[in-house]
C-alpha cells in the first residue's frame, strides 16, 4: 500500500478539520494518473463511463464487466487516492447476495477501495449486508441517475420540506448501516450544508452547493472534453477538447501535405546497406 494512502480515517479527519475533500471521476489509466498527480483525494470510476466514454445515451446500459475493466485501468494509475468503483444499475438491486458478490468483485478483481451504490431506504439493508461482508460502501442520494425516470427526470431534488426530510432520513439510515461516505447530487445548497452538518460521514456534493464536505465532478466535464449538454453545476477549468481538436486538425493537414513525419521523426539505414539492397533487387 502507498505511503499516505487516503482511507476512510483520513477523510473523516478532513471532515472534522473542515478541509474540503476532492473527488473526480476517471475511467482509464492516463486520466487516473493525472488525477493522482494533481493531488485528488478520491477517484470514482463512475457509471457515467456509460455516457461519457462509451457513448451510451445514459448510465443504465453499463455492465459489471465494463466497469470492472475501467476500474482495473484506473487502479493501475492511482496509489494514494481512495479508489471507488460505481456499481452499475441492476448489479446490486436483485438480491443482497448479488450485491455482495458484485461488490466483492470490485474489491478483489479490480482493486477498488470501496464501491458506490445509489438509493435511499430501499438499499439500506443491502448496504448493511455489504458492509458486514467487509465491503466499504459509499451511498448516493438526491438525484440518482440510475432511477432518474422515477424522480421525474434530471431535476433538483429536495426542494420541498418533505422531500428534503426524506433525503436526510435516508442519509441517516445509510450512515447507520455503515456507509463510509455519501455522494449528494443536485440538491439545494442549504440542504447540502444541512446534511454535511448532521452526518458524521463525509458528504461529497455535485450540484449541492459549496458547504458540503467535498466536491465531485466528472473529469471530462471539468477539463472540457465532454460531448453534449453540460449541467449548471459544472465548472469547466479548461477547454482541452478544443486543444485536442486543433491538434488533430493540424495532424491531418500535416499528413496530407507530407510535412509529417519530418526528418526528426524518421529512421535511417546506412547508404552502403541501402545500395546493397537496391543491387539485390536489380
Ligand atoms: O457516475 C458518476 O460519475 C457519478 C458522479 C457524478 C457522482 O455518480
Amino acid at each position: 500500500m502507498a505511503k499516505n494512502k487516503i482511507d476512510q480515517s483520513t477523510l473523516n479527519k478532513m471532515k472534522k478539520k473542515g478541509e474540503p475533500i476532492t473527488m473526480v471521476t476517471a475511467y482509464d489509466y492516463p486520466t487516473a494518473r493525472i488525477a493522482e498527480q494533481a493531488g485528488v483525494d478520491t477517484v470514482l470510476v463512475g457509471d457515467s463511463a456509460g455516457n461519457v466514454v462509451l457513448g451510451y445515451p445514459d448510465t443504465l446500459a453499463v455492465t459489471m464487466d465494463e466497469l470492472l475493466h475501467h476500474t482495473k485501468a484506473v487502479h493501475r494509475g492511482v496509489s494514494k487516492a481512495m479508489l471507488i468503483g460505481d456499481m452499475p444499475f441492476m448489479s446490486y438491486n436483485v438480491s443482497i447476495q448479488q450485491a455482495i458478490g458484485n461488490g466483492g468483485r470490485f474489491i478483489k478483481e479490480a482493486g477498488a477501495d470501496a464501491v458506490k451504490i445509489e438509493g435511499g431506504d430501499w438499499v439500506v439493508d443491502t448496504a448493511r449486508a455489504m458492509v458486514k461482508a467487509g465491503i466499504p460502501v459509499v451511498g448516493h442520494l438526491g438525484l440518482t441517475p440510475q432511477t432518474a425516470s422515477s424522480l421525474g427526470g434530471y431535476k433538483v431534488q429536495g426542494r420541498t420540506a418533505e422531500s428534503a426530510r426524506r433525503i436526510l432520513r435516508d442519509a441517516l439510515a445509510l450512515q447507520d448501516a455503515g456507509v463510509i461516505m455519501l455522494v449528494l447530487e443536485l440538491v439545494p445548497d442549504r440542504l447540502g450544508e444541512l446534511l454535511s452538518k448532521r452526518l458524521e460521514i463525509p458528504v461529497i456534493g455535485i450540484g449541492a452547493g459549496n458547504k458540503t464536505d467535498g466536491q465531485v465532478l466528472v473529469f471530462h466535464d471539468l477539463v472540457g472534453i465532454a460531448a453534449g449538454f453540460q449541467p449548471k453545476f459544472v465548472k469547466q477549468y479548461a477547454q482541452v477538447g478544443k486543444i485536442m481538436n486543433e491538434a488533430l486538425s493540424q495532424y491531418c493537414s500535416d499528413v496530407k501535405s507530407r510535412e509529417f513525419p519530418a526528418p526528426e521523426h524518421c529512421f535511417s539505414i546506412p547508404d552502403e546497406e541501402f545500395e546493397l539492397l537496391e543491387k539485390a533487387l536489380d
